[in-house]
């Protein structure tokens, strides 16, 4: 499927179905063209870099309400980032948050830089959180790919190479799907999509926008998709 036939589709039921996560705007906002304050983008892709959704948004509250900016959050003690961070796991990414938050602050006045290149030399950014800040908080349009997004893709396009091999192609299709307008929330709308109704297991193809253009859907394989490496 070309992008004139998904992308579309994809935004309409995105302005419909977003989920309501507290790092994104407001539907009458997101239709004014408002983008999301760059710091709460940030701050929630960490977050989710290895964590759930239902994990991460009390603990994005509860960061938000403590430090509102990211120079506030530069000039915490260390010790508070990581006791306000114990329970999320993985704390090399407080250290790496903490150490962010510092550089933004101390060698680009506290704001963030509004590109994936940019983003990419901060600690703790690497490029799905690089791609993903830039499109979403910037309009950059750069292609976003995270885990529910290459299953996604593998199913729209049957692409039947397990990954890691798919990985090239895969990313060849995304960028040929973002649009440049509306980049970060067509990649929202993926990661929606695959959180909600492209499933692991048992996809709801029955309500997805792109169903009539699925090509796995259409084969049949769609729910075997991505392939795994026989062991
Ligand atoms: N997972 C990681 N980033 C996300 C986002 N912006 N929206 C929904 N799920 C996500």
């Amino acid at each position: 499927p070309s992008a004139a036939t998904v992308t579309r589709p994809l935004l309409d039921w995105y302005d419909r179905h977003a989920r309501d996560l507290p790092w994104r705007v407001s539907p009458a906002d997101r239709r004014r063209g408002v983008l999301p304050d760059p710091y709460r983008v940030w701050l929630s892709e960490v977050m989710l870099q290895q964590t759930t959704v239902a994990a991460v948004k009390s603990y994005f509250a509860a960061f938000l309400a403590r430090w509102p900016s990211v120079e506030a959050l530069a000039a915490a003690p260390s010790e508070a980032v990581m006791g306000a961070w114990a329970g999320l796991g993985y704390y090399a990414r407080a250290r790496n948050l903490h150490a962010c938050a510092k550089a933004v602050a101390a060698e680009h006045g506290g704001v963030f830089p509004n590109s994936a290149a940019g983003l990419k030399r901060l600690p703790g950014i690497g490029d799905y959180t690089s791609a993903a800040i830039a499109a979403i908080a910037f309009d950059e349009p750069v292609a976003v790919v995270d885990g529910n997004i290459e299953r996604v893709v593998s199913r729209l396009f049957a692409i039947e190479t397990p990954l890691p091999q798919s990985r090239p192609l895969i990313r060849h299709h995304v960028d040929a799907l973002t649009p440049a307008d509306r980049p970060g929330d067509f990649a929202q709308a993926m990661m929606d999509l695959g959180a909600t109704i492209c499933t692991p297991r048992r996809p709801a193809c029955i309500v997805c926008p792109a169903q009539p253009v699925c090509t796995g859907r259409r084969a049949g394989i769609a729910e075997r998709l991505p392939a795994k490496l026989p062991k």
